[in-house]
């Protein structure tokens, strides 16, 4: 089977790294014939490091003249539904960023873009589900060993001052719509769409910049009564590693906390259903998933989760789908930050969340 033609919309850092790994890592399944990005300067930086790929300055040139059959998205987070719902109403695998849309209005043109779409599916590019520590989860979850989660926490810590000057949209967006890294991990043990949320916001302190929002929380709700808390900061002096969840079942308890100065990232699990374990205990597994770490060890990417990613994506394209990580699983990810960013608008009022599949 010839590989499949793939072309990248979006060449700042992470678009760069992402088409290079997936095109050097399964060459035998996606060649890399497509750049684009719509700053000259930074499309001129990057042809040099793609000599076989045709340079575009123009998202729609490059797919009437390309002949992609997959479409990389990699713009800004405040702008990736355009280009996934072009993509998908042409037929093409879309690999979408995360998060998956901005509004609610671009998830309904994705969903039904999706939905009408001649040919293709859409994957939702969410790395942090494929954490080792994530998997383990999952697994300690399908098990039975954490009975039914009612209450689950997730925080994402990351002071990106230092993005600013590549990547000025990072300085005002809401970081709580940023929310696909944390509540990615967690609603792979739920099958409820969380339904109601109220969220706060502290405003500008650290820097007290206009329109910059330090750090924001909000508690979501799902029918059953499960409860789910969500901080999210991308100002501030925490100095704290980026990503700690913690899960409350009915039978055990599963947390992992971010590094702390010298204490590194650590993950520790009970259960009263794993004779042995009904007390805190430390399980010795952390980003790299074990099974893929002799493939991945040369590409990094977020502790070995890139790789996996393309490693999923690859397989499905071979038997043409289902999408690993779906268009629903995406927004189901992504609407809540939405509705999270409204309701702190309004001080912190509960507003019910409400989907395209509604
Ligand atoms: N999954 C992860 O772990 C992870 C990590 C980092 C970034 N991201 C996401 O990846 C995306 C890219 O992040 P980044 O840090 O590389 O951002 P960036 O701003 O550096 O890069 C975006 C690029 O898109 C280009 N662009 C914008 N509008 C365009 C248009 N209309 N046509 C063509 N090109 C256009 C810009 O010129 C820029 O080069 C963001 O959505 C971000 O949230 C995800």
């Amino acid at each position: 089977m010839a590989p499949f033609r793939l072309g990248v919309v979006g060449l700042g850092h992470r678009g760069i790294h992402m088409f290079e790994l997936a095109t050097t890592a399964f060459p035998e399944t996606l060649q890399g014939v497509a750049i684009c990005d719509n700053n000259e300067e930074i499309l001129k930086a990057t042809v040099e490091k793609f000599p076989n790929a045709t340079p575009y300055n123009d998202f729609y040139e490059m797919l009437d003249k390309a002949e992609l059959d997959v479409l990389l998205v990699e713009t800004p987070a405040h702008c990736h539904a355009a280009f996934c719902v072009e993509g998908r109403k042409r037929g093409l695998f879309v690999f979408g960023e995360i998060p998956c849309v901005a509004t609610l209005e671009e998830a309904d043109a994705l969903w039904q873009a999706d939905a009408n779409a001649p040919k293709g599916f859409f994957m939702t590019g969410a790395n942090p589900n494929e954490w080792g520590f994530v998997e383990a989860l999952y697994s300690y979850y399908k098990q039975g060993l954490l009975g039914k989660p009612y209450y689950m926490e997730a925080e994402y810590i990351h002071d990106c001052r230092y993005l600013w000057p590549s990547t000025p949209w990072r300085r005002t967006m809401y970081p709580i719509t940023y929310c696909t890294h944390s509540l990615g991990p967690l609603l792979r043990i739920t099958d409820e769409d969380l339904r109601q949320v109220s969220c706060m916001d502290t405003g500008a302190w650290v820097e007290g910049g206009e329109n910059e929002h330090d750090l924001m929380t909000a508690h979501f709700h799902a029918p059953s009564g499960l409860v789910v808390r969500f901080t999210a900061s991308f100002i501030n002096n925490a100095g704290c590693g980026h990503h700690s969840y913690r899960v409350y079942g009915t039978e055990g308890y599963f947390e992992r906390l971010s590094s702390r100065g010298q204490q590194k990232p650590i993950t520790t699990f009970n259960s009263k259903k794993l004779y042995g374990f009904d007390k805190s205990t430390i399980v010795s597994i952390e980003e790299q998933r074990p099974e893929f770490e002799a493939r991945s060890k040369n590409f990094g990417g977020h502790g070995g989760a890139d790789f996996v990613l393309w490693y999923t994506f690859a397989q499905a394209l071979k038997e043409n789908g289902p999408a690993p990580i779906s268009l629903k699983a995406g927004l189901r990810m992504t609407i809540p930050g939405i509705f999270a960013r409204e309701s702190a608008k309004q001080g912190g009022k509960l507003v019910d969340i409400t989907y395209p599949w509604d």
